[in-house]
């Protein structure tokens, strides 16, 4: 595995990359680093559709919010080396903070609508900070693929409006949430939880799969299955929830009731001083629970 501090060794590499191996597909996997097996499901689905597989590890300040954990949080860079390297990860991208945003840095990029609700509304400026780092990363690579989670459901939607909104050659791959035995979607954050909020982290899986047996059973009603989901939350004395929403998948937008497609299921819960998110589809008897694609542009 080749490791980069630097945006120009990096291009360097790919530039060969690219001359050598003739057609060689490249597939990029960003993170924050902490890796658990949620990161190296990317890596693997990104390993089997590409030749090449590049992963960033970049704790990007850009996107934590002021009072938020951006000095907290968790950083293990020589396990996330060891994760990527036992994943047959190519080429391994950590850079500075100062490379990546070097004195005099001026530029933003914003998504609006798909970004201003859920997790938009609760964290300003989180998915503008977000945006930029991908869209530098993405210039920097270049890959034929960026690979993102499921569990950040609609991060993987602004970046995929953003890269059909700017016209990137770069397909956005969505891969399913890789949870606990117990339901818990694997996350870095989940490393601030006590043992026993750790237990208590296990109302947001609860939560949506109440709502999903409700449906199963003919529940269409987003009121009454929302009533649900909240009695879950608030059964649990750890747990508060910041929302929990029943959303168009394509749009963000809540729905009122369970037609005849897929719902996303949303929510984010603090558990004591860390806060959770996650998401599931749901859909009725009959109907398939996938995820909707943007229409592809001209590309
Ligand atoms: P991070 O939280 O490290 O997540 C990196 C990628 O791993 C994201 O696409 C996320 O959705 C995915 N991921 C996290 N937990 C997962 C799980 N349990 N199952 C499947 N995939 C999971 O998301 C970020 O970093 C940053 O915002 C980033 C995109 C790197 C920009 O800074």
């Amino acid at each position: 595995m080749r490791l980069f501090e630097q945006v120009s060794a990096l291009r360097a590499y790919l530039r060969g990359v690219r001359t050598e191996g003739d057609g060689k597909e490249i597939g990029f996997v960003p993170t924050m680093g902490a890796l658990h097996e949620g990161h190296a499901s990317l890596i693997r689905k990104a390993k089997s559709d590409c030749d090449v597989v590049v992963v960033s590890v970049f704790v990007n300040p850009t996107q934590f919010g002021l009072g938020e954990d951006l000095a907290a949080y968790p950083r293990s860079i020589s396990s996330d080396q060891q994760l990527c390297s036992n994943e047959n990860t190519d080429a391994l991208f950590i850079p500075s903070i100062e490379e990546m945003y070097p004195a005099g840095f001026q530029t933003v990029v914003e998504v609006t609508e798909i970004a201003s609700t859920l997790e938009g509304a609760h964290r300003p400026g989180h998915f503008a900070g977000v945006a930029t780092v991908v869209l530098k990363l993405l210039n920097i690579v270049q890959p034929d693929r960026i690979y993102m989670g499921q569990k950040d459901y609609q991060q993987g939607l602004v970046i995929e409006r953003m890269t059909h909104d700017l016209n990137l050659q770069t397909e956005v791959v969505s891969v399913p949430t890789v949870r606990a035995a117990d339901g818990v979607a694997l996350s870095s954050r989940n490393t601030y939880l006590s043992p026993e909020e750790r237990r208590a982290a296990t109302v947001l899986y609860k939560s949506m799969q109440t709502a999903r047996d409700a449906v199963a059973t003919g529940e269409a009603d987003a009121h009454a299955l929302l009533r649900e989901m909240q009695a879950v939350i608030a059964a649990e004395p750890l747990a508060r929830a910041d929302y929990v929403c029943l959303v168009d998948p394509a749009t963000l937008k809540p729905v009122t009731g369970i037609s005849n497609a897929a719902t996303l299921a949303v929510l984010a819960v603090r558990i004591g001083k860390t806060r959770l998110i996650d998401n599931m589809l749901i859909a009725p008897p009959g109907v398939s629970a996938v995820r909707p694609r943007l229409a592809h542009y001209e590309r």
